[in-house]
């Protein structure tokens, strides 16, 4: 590799955490040091970096994390690094402490800032880290795949007890503005019903029949994942017990879809992500995210992918309802009680 132009550079995670940030975190200090560059931890991303709460870091710094959830360097969201104070603060910091370049492990918030550090003169790569996939440049971002098996696994113990006492489900997954867990889930968990920001009509009415027309086809429960961005789980499942007679509980798997260990996917892809980084940085690039397109790994000017706005792929939504709404019983077929 022909020399570095920058010969300090400095990592952070910022926003919410993820399953497989800790490969990029390795990926990104094991790569710099073998290219003979210093490499800084910053804390509690755009906090610590504000707090001057960096450290350096070794390669043993970094063993036995690749299968460590959560983010070693912690992780926080940053209200003054939305001010112009703050990020001019950032700079200056970064220059204090020698770091030439910065990778920005988060999600489209955290480029943000990535990106008005690179306006005031510090290199910065962006690399995708959150599990709800809504980074429009990527197909991929670190930790929807360990979220999305997690939510997967948990969805489908409460379908176990949900057809033992032939209920209705209601079961919220995470995604504020994004679906692609609760979209992921419904079709991997063969849901009855899939409920995702991008696309809810409110009308409740259409669940409470689908779920009184499917009874009446012989369903013994009901799974109807709900994304978090919807919400109001509870209240929708006393609403549709009133409605159906039914009994309907309601599950918020919560923050425990953002631990655990990451799968081997996560490890790989945020490994292969976290070294991109480096390698653009010693190249001299700036203002850049790492994204996996078309079965690449490729880069991106932090300001088109900011543009870019990911919408829900409509075949995959389509074949999702497909799925779920046309089970009908064959007339010989019985279930186990009948
Ligand atoms: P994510 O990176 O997962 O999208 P957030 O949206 O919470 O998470 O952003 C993480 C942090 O990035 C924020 O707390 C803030 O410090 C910083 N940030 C977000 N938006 C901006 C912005 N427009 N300019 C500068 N910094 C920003
Ligand atoms: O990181 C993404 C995410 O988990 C979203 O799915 C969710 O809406 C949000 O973070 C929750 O954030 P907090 O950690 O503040 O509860």
């Amino acid at each position: 590799m022909a020399e570095s132009k920058v010969q300090t550079i400095g990592v952070l995670t910022s926003g919410g955490d993820a399953p497989g940030m800790n490969a990029a975190i390795r990926a990104v200090v094991r790569r710099g040091l073998a290219n003979g560059l210093k490499v800084k931890g910053i804390y509690k991303g755009y906090v610590g970096l504000l707090n001057e709460e960096i450290v350096d870091l070794t390669a043993r710094d970094v063993s036995d994390t690749i299968q460590r959830g959560g983010t070693i360097l912690y992780t926080a969201r940053c209200p003054e690094f939305r001010t112009e104070e703050g990020q001019q603060r950032g700079a200056e910091i970064c220059r204090k402490h020698g770091i030439e370049g910065l990778v920005v492990i988060g999600g489209d918030g955290s480029f943000a800032g990535a990106q008005k550090l690179a306006n005031l003169g510090v290199n910065t790569i962006g690399v995708p880290g959150t599990i709800d996939l809504d980074i429009g440049c990527t197909e991929y971002t670190i930790g929807f795949d360990t979220a999305v098996n997690t939510a997967m696994e948990a969805i489908d113990k409460v379908r176990d007890t949900s057809t033992s006492h032939e209920r209705c489900s209601i079961i919220e997954v995470m995604g504020r503005g994004a679906g692609y867990l609760a979209l992921w889930c419904g079709i991997a968990n063969g849901a009855e019903d899939v409920l995702i920001p991008e696309k809810y009509d409110y009308d409740e009415q259409k669940l409470i029949n689908n779920i009184i027309e499917s009874r009446k086809r012989g369903k013994k429960h009901h799974i109807i994942i709900n994304a978090e961005g919807i919400g109001h789980s509870e209240a929708m499942a006393r609403r549709i017990e009133a409605a159906t007679g039914i009994e309907t509980r309601a599950t918020i798997l919560g923050h425990m879809q953002r631990g655990g260990s990451p799968t081997c996917k996560d490890r790989m892809y945020a490994s292969i992500m976290g070294a991109k980084a480096v390698d653009l940085l010693i190249e001299g690039k700036t203002c850049r995210v790492v994204g996996y397109r078309h079965g690449d790994f490729v880069d991106f000017d932090i300001n088109e992918a900011l543009a870019m706005k990911k919408t829900i792929d409509e075949y995959e939504w389509e074949v999702n309802r497909a799925l779920s709404r046309n089970y009908t019983k064959h007339p010989t077929m019985k279930t186990p009680l009948e």
